[in-house]
Order: structure tokens, then C-alpha cells, then sequence
């Protein structure tokens, strides 16, 4: 090592993370689309500063229709579990369904995409959705006897039917918790037994890359499972793939499984009260899949919730009345509860739900649907685009579709994989919104507001309206923006959408999102609890937040924090390279170095010289300091189901650790293939 790096080494501070990745040049939204967008007035942010909170939020609760109009905005006095809009009483279903009736009954609510693309696109209009939601409320109600505040465990797959029994659920007050179809039995027995739930609500079956999958197996695990755990389930309704045929091998439990066709024949027709129900009641349960420990339940509430996800809706996602929206995420994570379910629907939009993967039958299968379907606002995450990107980059140029907006959300997106997206997805006339968020936020943090704010590539934007984001370094000070250094971003208020607490576990929810940086424990000031999001970020001058990913992802080289995504982005900038990912190995004297993991676009072959341009890239973009101990190119990145790369099994391939269960992998086969070339055995 030269003088000059050593000193440079020893210099830097220990909160000093990505300073090297520079900020991009802004990019304006088309004028076609500020010229329609829902939100250009920038006094916005005036009205929605910290001296008009938290009264600014009048403002998303007047998105709806209240029953009786809550009396006081924000209760404080159980700090930090806020309270929002209480006195109020209010229906989610009633809000997505049945207000809409008047003026656009014969509206498509739901269309529902079958993954095999000779099936027939199923156009469910609000008034069909009004009723087949009424007649599952009534099996609800009738037939399993459930009433407010009882949790249903829901493990469906993407189909018209899931979004319909979460607005049945929520026609009664009944507290939904919806499993990714997914995840495992056993994933689904933990969820059952930690919500207490009497009742399972399944599909016998549905497709995934042109198979039909047999999802009924699940459920007798999973109910077993609970059992032993001393949770009963009674009953197990099957929703059917087909109605009126059974699509499964696995065969229905006399006594315990019932058809929901079956029992649909008792309840057509009936119609069943939308239940007022106060403000602060519970809408659903999201569990995180957490990688270690037992998995967290988010409490979603009902009226600050719904009112956060129709005002971001409608002011981040643009969502007008005569948009097709369509948001690829599944309802089983929370982008889908909030951004394809309750938001769309409130205001009245029509929402796509499709059942399987972006790339099944081919690379064009998204922009098919896209074109056919005429939807104008389309919304995913980075892992897709990078997938898309890397099986079909000119696909989209041959489809005739029209998109005014997109979303990345999930993780940070590098520049190049942007781009690609802005420039061929988007075909450079569609406003991009970077949105960063939790499980745990119910919606956006920060984003550009599309009609206001320039676009600024891997950076999500400012917070949005009505959040104050601040960054911490790990002795409490704040980092300003413009530092140049990244920190713990929390934000300094509470706001509608944020969960309530961790389900039967508050001490959990304190400890983990509010301790580290509360300013005092016995506070009832909303002031004094900022909340942990647990991400490491940089602000820049103008107020854009740069996400590096979770606290944990940082790789600290000879005391040399570089963030994970800096690294990666800088290996994208080789053509060839679709995917990176970088984990820290073990090394005596440096601490730790980057090993990194590559994967290479299709038509091209892995070789020492695209390892060497790969390293060359990281120490140009970066320094030597970054420069990775080796570069291995495999043939795909071990992955959860939802998409995100695995780096605690990559790091633990590159150390000879333990990796640990991979079963819930969405390709386990992969890490052995990994392990080969990396341990070679
Ligand atoms: C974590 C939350 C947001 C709903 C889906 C994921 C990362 C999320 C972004 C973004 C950079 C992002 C953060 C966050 N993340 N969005 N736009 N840019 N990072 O929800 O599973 O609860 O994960 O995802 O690290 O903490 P989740």
C-alpha cells in the first residue's frame, strides 16, 4: 500500500460510508405529465411542514367517507403507539367498494391476469366486486361466526379472490393476515399461531412459470404444524383455482375443509352491512420475514392507515379515476396491500392483479400485458427491472404501451439499472418515482413528488409530504445535509401509516424501532420518539436521501465503511454485468474485504477478463480500497421469494461459515452450485 492510502485509511471516520458514489444529474418529469399530475402545487410542503403537524393530515383523511368524523387528530398519550383520527368511525370496504357504486358501478375494479396467456383476462367491475365482497362477508359472518377483531389467517395466491376476501375481512373489522402463497406450510403455521387464528382461507391451486402448482398441501402442514403448537385451526376454506373443480392432488380434510364455492351457493344474494368501526381498530396483520427470530406481525390500523395509502396514491403514485394501474408486486408483501389493493381502490382506479411471473411465457410477456390492458401507471422493484433488463433489454420497444408514471421500490436502484428503465421501459416519457418505505411505514417515506421534483437517479427524493426525515450518526448527533456522510435516518413524527405496534409484543416494537434514539422513555410528546428505520442513508444539499441499504450492510474495509450499493453499482457499469452483490470476507489484517458476486446478462460468457473489468470498474468508480479479493461470476444469485438477493448466504459461502436453512430460497439449487466454485466441493 502507498503512503498516501494509508493515510488516507487511517483518516476516515468511522460514519463515513459511500462519499465516493457521486449524486447524478437531475432529470426533469415529461411536461406531459406535470401537466396532469395530481399534486403541483410546491406550498404542499408548506402545509405539510413540521409547524402544521399534525393537522396537515386532515387532509388525507378528507380523501374519505366517515361515518362519524373523528375528533382528535393524533393522540400521543400511550407514546409511541400513536393514535390517529380518534373518535372517528369508518369502513375500508365500505371505502374501497361501495362509495364507488353510484358514479362508476360499471368500472373494471380488478383485472385479473391469468398467467397462462390463452386464459381469458377477467374484468371484475366494482359492482361485481360489491357483491361477490358482500357474499364472502356473509360466509364470514354466518357460516364461521367471526366478528371484529378476530384474525383470519389468509395464505392465497395472486388471484381476484384474495383482494376480495381482504375486503370481506375488512366489511366486518375482521383482521386479516395474508401469507405470501409463497412461503412455506411452516412459514404459515408460525403466522397462524403468533395471530392466534381459528380459521385458514387458501386456494387449492394456482400457476407459477406454467405450472399448476398445488397449494391445498400447504395448508394441511400448516395446520398441522399449528396444532402441535396448540393453535387449532377449525376450519380451512378452499377457494378453487376453477370454481366448481378441484385442481389439487392433495385431498380436502372431511370436517375441516370446506369449498367457498360450496358455500357461496348459501349466500347469494345477501348483502351484509359494512360495520362503522373506530379509527384506531386494527385493519390487518403484516409479518415481516425477519431473517433471524420470530417473525414480527406490522398492526396495520383502519382510518390512519386507509387515509395515508389513498393520499400517497393519489399524490406520489398519480392515481386519477380513469387509470389502469398495475403494480407487479405481490399482495402477500406490503406493497401490495397498500399500492395494490386499499390505495387504487379508495380512489376508484382500476388495479391489475397478475397471477405469475413477469417472464413467463417470454421476456415480453409484462409489456404484452401492458399494452393489452392499456395500463398508463406501472410500478415495481429493482430486482424485476434488473431481470427484465437482463433476459429481454429491447423487449419493451417492440410493444405499443403508454406509461405517464413508474415506481421503483424494495431497494436501492443503481444508476445504469435506472436508466434502462427511464430510457426503454418508460421510452423516456413516463415520471419515476423512487420510493423508499417499510413493512412497518404502511406507505412512502420518501420519493419526489412526480409533479413537483426533478428525478434524481438512486436517490428516493426528499420526504414525502408530511415526513421529516433526520439522520443520526451512532452517537445521536445529526448529520446534516450536504455532509457527505451517511448515518441511521429515522423520521421525526409519527404519521398516519405507520403500524401501531409489533402484534403481543409492544416492549419488541419500542426496543427495536424507538430505544437507540429516544429522547426521553416516560415522554408523551410525539417529538421526543423519533422512529428508527433501521437504514443507513446519505442526504445530499437538496434534501435527497440516497438509501444504502439496512444498517447492517455496511462493508468496513481497514476501518473504511463503503456501503454494499456503491460497490455494486460501480460492477454495473461493466455492459455485461446484470446483477452484483457484495459481502464482506474475513481478513486479518484489513478486518474484512469485498468478495464480489456477479451474474452476467444472457448471450454472454463468464471469463477472467470480465472478472478483471468488473475490479477495474469498483477501483475506478470507488479506489483501491474497494478493490474485491476476487470476482465470481455464477450463473444466478441465490434469492428470497420476494426477490431480494440472499448476502448473508453469499457471505457465508465466501467465509465457510454455516449457511443455514435456504429452503425458503426461490432457487436453493443455486447456492450449491455457488459453493462449488467458490469452496470447490
Ligand atoms: C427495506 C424494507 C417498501 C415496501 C417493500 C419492502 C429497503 C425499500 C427502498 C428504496 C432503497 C429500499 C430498505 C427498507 N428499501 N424501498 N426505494 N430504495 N431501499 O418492504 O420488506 O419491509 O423492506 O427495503 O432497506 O428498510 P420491506
Amino acid at each position: 500500500m502507498s503512503e498516501e492510502k494509508e493515510k488516507e485509511v487511517t483518516e476516515t471516520s468511522e460514519a463515513e460510508i459511500a462519499v465516493h458514489w457521486g449524486e447524478e444529474e437531475y432529470i426533469n418529469p415529461p411536461r406531459s405529465f406535470v401537466a396532469q399530475a395530481n399534486l403541483t402545487d410546491e406550498k404542499v410542503f408548506e402545509r405539510f411542514s413540521l409547524e402544521n403537524f399534525p393537522n396537515c393530515f386532515k387532509e388525507y383523511a378528507d380523501l374519505l367517507d366517515w361515518y362519524e368524523y373523528w375528533h382528535t387528530i393524533l393522540d400521543t398519550s400511550d407514546a409511541p403507539c400513536f393514535k390517529w383520527f380518534v373518535g372517528g368511525k369508518i369502513n375500508a370496504s365500505y371505502n374501497c367498494v361501495d362509495r364507488h357504486l353510484a358514479k362508476n358501478k360499471n368500472k373494471t375494479a380488478i383485472h385479473f391476469v391469468p398467467e397462462l396467456e390463452e386464459e381469458k383476462v377477467e374484468h371484475v367491475t366494482y359492482q361485481e366486486l360489491y357483491v361477490r365482497v358482500n357474499e364472502f362477508a356473509a360466509i364470514l359472518r354466518d357460516y364461521c361466526g367471526l366478528k371484529a377483531g378476530d384474525r383470519v389467517t389468509l395464505h392465497m395466491p395472486m388471484v381476484a379472490e384474495l383482494p376480495i376476501t381482504m375486503l370481506a375481512c375488512a366489511r366486518l373489522g375482521i383482521i386479516h393476515s395474508q401469507v405470501f402463497g409463497g412461503f412455506s406450510g411452516q412459514a404459515c403455521a408460525d403466522r397462524i399461531i403468533d395471530s392466534g387464528s381459528e380459521y385458514l382461507i387458501t386456494m387449492d391451486a394456482y400457476y407459477r412459470s406454467g405450472q399448476l402448482i398445488d397449494h391445498k398441501e400447504k395448508a394441511d402442514i400448516a395446520v398441522a404444524q399449528a396444532a402441535k403448537e396448540g393453535q387449532t385451526v377449525k376450519k380451512v376454506l378452499v377457494w378453487q383455482r376453477y370454481p366448481g373443480k378441484y385442481s389439487a392432488a392433495t385431498p380436502m380434510v372431511e370436517g375441516r375443509d370446506v369449498f367457498v364455492n360450496e358455500l357461496l351457493k348459501d349466500t347469494y344474494g345477501k348483502r351484509i352491512d359494512p360495520v362503522p368501526l373506530p379509527a384506531e381498530s386494527v385493519l390487518f396483520l403484516m409479518y415481516t420475514s425477519g431473517t433471524t427470530g420470530k417473525p414480527k406481525g406490522a398492526q396495520h390500523s383502519l382510518g390512519g392507515y386507509l387515509s395515508y395509502v389513498a393520499g400517497t396514491s393519489k399524490y406520489i403514485q398519480d392515481i386519477h379515476p380513469e387509470d389502469v394501474y398495475w403494480c407487479m408486486a405481490d399482495i402477500g408483501w406490503i406493497t401490495g396491500h397498500s399500492y395494490i389493493v386499499y390505495g387504487p381502490l379508495a380512489l376508484c382506479a382500476s388495479t391489475v392483479v397478475y397471477e405469475g411471473v413477469p417472464t413467463y411465457p417470454d421476456a415480453g410477456r409484462s409489456w404484452r400485458i401492458a399494452q393489452n390492458l392499456d395500463v398508463n401507471i406501472f410500478h415495481t422493484a429493482p430486482t424485476a427491472i434488473r431481470a427484465l433488463r437482463k433476459i429481454g433489454p429491447d423487449e419493451p420497444a417492440k410493444y405499443n404501451y403508454n406509461f405517464k408514471h413508474m415506481t421503483t421500490v424494495g431497494e436501492p436502484i443503481e444508476p445504469e439499472v435506472w436508466r434502462w428503465y427511464y430510457n426503454v421501459v418508460g421510452k423516456g416519457k413516463a415520471a419515476i418515482v423512487d420510493t423508499w418505505w417499510q413493512t412497518e411505514t404502511g406507505g412512502f417515506l420518501c420519493s419526489t413528488v412526480p409533479g413537483i421534483d426533478p428525478m434524481k437517479p438512486g436517490s428516493a427524493g426528499r420526504g414525502v409530504p408530511g415526513i421529516h426525515p433526520i439522520v443520526y450518526d451512532n452517537d445521536g448527533n445529526v448529520v446534516p445535509p450536504g455532509a457527505g456522510k451517511a448515518g441511521n435516518i429515522c423520521i421525526q413524527n409519527p404519521w398516519p401509516g405507520m403500524f401501531q405496534t409489533i402484534w403481543g409484543d409492544r416492549d419488541r416494537f419500542v426496543r427495536q424501532y424507538f430505544e437507540r434514539y429516544c429522547k426521553d422513555p416516560n415522554s408523551k410528546r410525539w417529538q421526543d420518539w423519533p422512529y428508527m428505520t433501521g437504514d443507513a442513508a446519505v442526504v445530499a444539499a437538496d434534501g435527497y436521501v440516497r438509501i444504502l441499504g439496512r444498517i447492517d450492510d455496511v462493508i468496513n474495509v481497514s476501518g473504511h465503511r463503503l456501503g454494499t450499493k456503491e460497490l455494486e453499482s460501480a460492477a454495473l457499469v461493466v455492459p455485461e454485468v446484470a446483477e452484483a452483490a457484495v459481502v464482506p470476507v474475513k481478513h486479518e489484517i484489513k478486518g474484512v474485504e469485498p468478495d464480489m458476486y456477479i451474474a452476467l446478462k444472457p448471450g454472454f460468457e463468464a471469463s477472467e477478463e470480465l472478472a478483471k473489468a468488473v475490479s477495474a470498474a469498483i477501483v475506478k468508480e470507488i479506489g483501491a480500497i474497494a478493490r474485491p479479493r476476487k470476482v465470481w461470476i455464477v450463473p444466478d444469485m441465490p434469492k428470497t421469494r420476494s426477490g431480494k438477493i440472499m448476502r448473508r448466504v453469499l457471505g457465508a459461502i465466501s467465509n465457510g461459515t454455516d449457511i443455514g436453512d435456504v429452503m425458503t430460497l426461490a432457487n436453493p439449487e443455486i447456492v450449491e452450485a455457488i459453493q462449488k466454485m467458490v469452496q470447490g466441493k
